[in-house]
């Protein structure tokens, strides 16, 4: 799928692959031992169900912690789907390893979706860096696990703590040598994942790079309306017909344009690959949103914060003080990070990586890892 995708964007972008990287795939099971909330949440029967849910934790009545009716235990293996990436002519690995959490409605994809100016991962390779990019749990060619249940962010969470500390520790996979740095990026809902992360395990990350991301939860809702809660399975069932109706996607192109682009600072062709090959989310993954510690008071490594200016799901379509100054809670939640800084992309939305001058931001994030992670 992804190689589709490249291949048909190479018609966009004839000079892209001058710096292709040395990439390959692999799974891993990766164990998880924890504690997760449960959800009273009915089974959705079809499209109407899952509309009338989402509505309903929209609207003013609302009251999600009512959704809480206890707790589960969470201990057994995922498979979960990696791929590694170097320069091409490098003799020893790479001193520095960037481990890749995507957001929703992405696969590991996001971080190389085609070409050049749309490929995070040649731009990190081409500075020198290696790569981890991995399909979160319940995405792509990683496990499609219970999406009432099991697939919730201290889930994913607990799963990017076991695959950093078996990198540290050289045992992810006999190809990969432990490096010297880990550095943690992810986007959005990725973002939210590496935040946790370091708030729970401050030793396991060297750097953080937090994009399409802010602690500002107030705008959250007009996300979750944009992609509305479509069983998966009837948006598409050519793509997701053995998917579990707790597998959720929104319906068309205008829907995903609405949540992750702002208009006109993309090419319509590369929204349009999007949707092709977009990835359903679980419904228990969106309610578990909150169920993470963020404040990260003893993570002392540098952070960086980098949205687009008219991010609509993390700053209600203008970013300006929403990473620091007198309204941003973001600078608390990482009082000892040395430095905190932030960085807001001009002409660009959620999406981070598919709006033009993707590659502008990929600049400011390698220069950030370069000044600040030795
Ligand atoms: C929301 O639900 C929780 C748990 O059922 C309850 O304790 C709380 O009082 C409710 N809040 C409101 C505003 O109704
Ligand atoms: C998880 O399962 C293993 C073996 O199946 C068991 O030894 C271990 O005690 C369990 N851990 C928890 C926290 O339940
Ligand atoms: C979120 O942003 C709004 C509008 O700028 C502001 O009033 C509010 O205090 C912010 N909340 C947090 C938790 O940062
Ligand atoms: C931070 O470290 C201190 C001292 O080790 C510890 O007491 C505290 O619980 C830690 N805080 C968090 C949020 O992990
Ligand atoms: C592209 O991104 C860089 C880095 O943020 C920025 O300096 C530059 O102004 C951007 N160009 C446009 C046309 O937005």
């Amino acid at each position: 799928m992804a190689i589709l995708n490249v291949a048909s964007l190479l018609l966009l972008l004839p000079a892209a692959l001058a710096n292709k990287p040395r990439c390959f795939e692999f799974d891993h099971q990766i164990h998880a031992s924890l504690t997760v909330p449960k959800f009273g949440v009915p089974e959705f029967g079809n499209s109407y169900e899952s509309t009338a849910f989402l509505t309903g934790s929209v609207s003013r009545n609302a009251n999600l912690s009512s959704l809480v009716t206890g707790q589960a235990q969470i201990n057994r293996s995922f498979k979960i789907h990696f791929q590694y990436c170097e320069p091409e002519k490098c003799t020893r690995a790479p001193d520095v390893l960037q481990v890749l959490s995507h957001g929703v409605g992405f696969d590991h994809s996001y971080w190389d979706f085609g070409g050049n100016e749309y490929n995070y991962i040649n731009s990190a390779t081409a500075k020198g860096y290696a790569t981890l990019s991995y399909d979160r749990l319940g995405v792509g060619r990683s496990e499609l696990a219970d999406p009432y249940s099991e697939i919730q962010v201290p889930t994913q969470v607990a799963i990017l703590a076991e695959i950093s500390s078996l990198l540290k520790a050289g045992k992810l996979s006999k190809k990969i040598s432990a490096p010297k740095k880990l550095v943690h990026v992810g986007h959005s809902f990725g973002s939210l994942i590496t935040n946790g992360l370091v708030a729970a395990n401050p030793t396991l990350s060297d750097g953080v790079v937090l994009t399409g991301f802010s602690h500002n939860t107030s705008w959250t809702p007009l996300f979750e309306l944009c992609l509305g809660f479509e069983l998966a399975k009837s948006n598409n069932p050519r793509r997701f017909r053995s998917y579990d109706s707790g597998y959720l996607t929104w319906g068309n192109e205008f829907d995903n344009q609405c949540a992750f682009y702002t208009y006109p600072f993309f090419d319509t062709r590369v929204l349009r690959e999007a949707e092709g090959v977009k990835a359903p989310f679980a419904i228990s993954e969106l309610l578990s949103f909150a169920s993470v510690p963020l404040a990260a008071p003893n993570f002392t490594q540098p952070v960086l914060m980098i949205s687009g200016q008219s991010d609509l799901p993390f700053c209600g379509g203008d970013c300006t003080g929403v990473f620091e100054g007198p309204a941003s809670v973001s600078p608390f939640v990482f009082p000892a990070a040395s430095p905190f800084a932030s960085y807001i992309q001009p002409n660009a939305g959620h999406a981070l990586n598919l709006h033009h001058n993707a590659s502008g931001a990929y600049d400011v994030i390698h220069a950030f890892v370069k000044e600040h992670v030795h």
